[in-house]
C-alpha cells in the first residue's frame, strides 16, 4: 500500500460567529501543539472567520481551508470568493462540490469541474466532495452515482503531483443523521473512488490523491474507518466542532 499521509479535515460548515470561531481555533492550537507522524490536520471554517482563524492557528501545526470557492478572478461576482482571494487569507486548500452545495444552492458537476481546475491552476487543493443519496442507496446504484460525480466533476484537470488533490466520499444519508456507513462501505466507495480516478489520472498518480470519507465520523469510528486501504482520512462536520472530539480524532487516527 503507498503510503498516504491520513487527512483529518474539520468542515465548520455554517457554525461560529467570529468570536466563537477565535475560541475554537485556539483551543485546537492548544489541543494540538504537534500533530502524530503520518496525519495532516485541516480546518476549513466559514468565510467571514478565515482570517482570524488564520492568525489563530499560525503556530499551529493545522492547514486553514476554505469551503467555497468562485472559479472567476475577480469581478461583479457579489458575495462570492476567489482563489487568490482564499490564497491571501491563508488557505492551501478549499472543499467544492458538498452535498448541500449541490442540493440548496444547485450547484452542478459542470460547476464542480470549473471550481476544481481554478483551484489547481491556483495553487490551492480541492477537497473535491461526492456521495449518493438514501434513494440512489437503496436502489443499488451508489457506486455508478459516486464514480459518475468523480468523473464529471474531475475530467480534464491536469495534475502535476498526487498532493494537489483530495477526494471525499460522504454519503448524504450519514451526513449529521448519526448514520455512519460501516467501514466496509465506506471502502468499496472509495476504492470504486480510486478506480475512477486511476482512469482520470493514472495510477500512479491514483494511488497518492487521498481519499476521505464524511458522514457522521467521530472518536468513536476513525480507526476504523482509516484501517481501511482506501480511506485515508476523514471530512467531519459535527465533531469538528468541539475541539477535543476533533483532536481526539487526529490521535486515534495516527493509533
Ligand atoms: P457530519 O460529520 O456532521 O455528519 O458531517 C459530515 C460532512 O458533511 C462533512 O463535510
Amino acid at each position: 500500500m503507498p503510503n498516504r499521509t491520513l487527512l483529518i479535515a474539520g468542515n465548520w460548515k455554517m457554525n461560529n460567529d467570529v468570536a466563537e470561531a477565535a475560541k475554537l481555533a485556539d483551543e485546537l492550537a492548544q489541543a494540538l501543539p504537534e500533530v502524530p507522524a503520518g496525519v495532516e490536520v485541516l480546518v476549513c471554517p466559514p468565510t467571514i472567520d478565515i482570517t482570524t482563524v488564520h492568525d489563530r492557528i499560525q503556530a499551529a501545526p493545522i492547514a486553514l481551508g476554505a469551503q467555497n470557492v468562485y472559479w472567476e478572478a475577480k469581478g461583479a461576482f457579489t458575495g462570492e470568493s476567489s482563489c487568490d482571494m482564499l490564497k491571501s487569507a491563508g488557505c492551501t486548500y478549499c472543499i467544492i462540490g458538498h452535498s448541500e452545495r449541490r442540493d440548496y444552492f444547485h450547484e452542478s458537476d459542470e460547476d464542480q469541474n470549473k471550481k476544481a481546475k481554478a483551484l489547481v491552476a491556483g495553487g490551492i487543493v480541492p477537497v473535491f466532495c461526492c456521495g449518493e443519496p438514501l434513494e440512489v442507496r437503496e436502489a443499488g446504484t451508489y457506486v455508478e452515482h459516486v464514480v459518475a460525480q468523480v468523473k464529471a466533476g474531475l475530467e480534464g484537470l491536469e495534475l502535476a503531483s498526487a498532493d494537489q488533490l483530495v477526494v471525499a466520499y460522504e454519503p448524504i444519508w450519514a451526513i449529521g443523521t448519526g448514520m455512519t456507513a460501516t467501514a466496509d462501505d465506506a471502502q468499496e466507495v472509495c476504492h470504486a473512488v480510486r478506480e475512477a480516478l486511476v482512469e482520470l489520472f493514472g495510477a500512479e498518480m491514483a494511488d497518492g490523491i487521498r481519499v476521505l470519507y464524511g458522514g457522521s465520523a467521530k472518536p468513536g469510528n476513525i480507526a476504523e474507518l482509516v484501517a481501511k486501504p482506501d480511506v485515508d482520512g476523514a471530512l467531519v462536520g459535527g465533531a469538528s466542532l468541539k475541539a477535543a472530539d476533533f483532536s481526539e480524532m487526529v490521535v486515534k487516527a495516527a493509533e
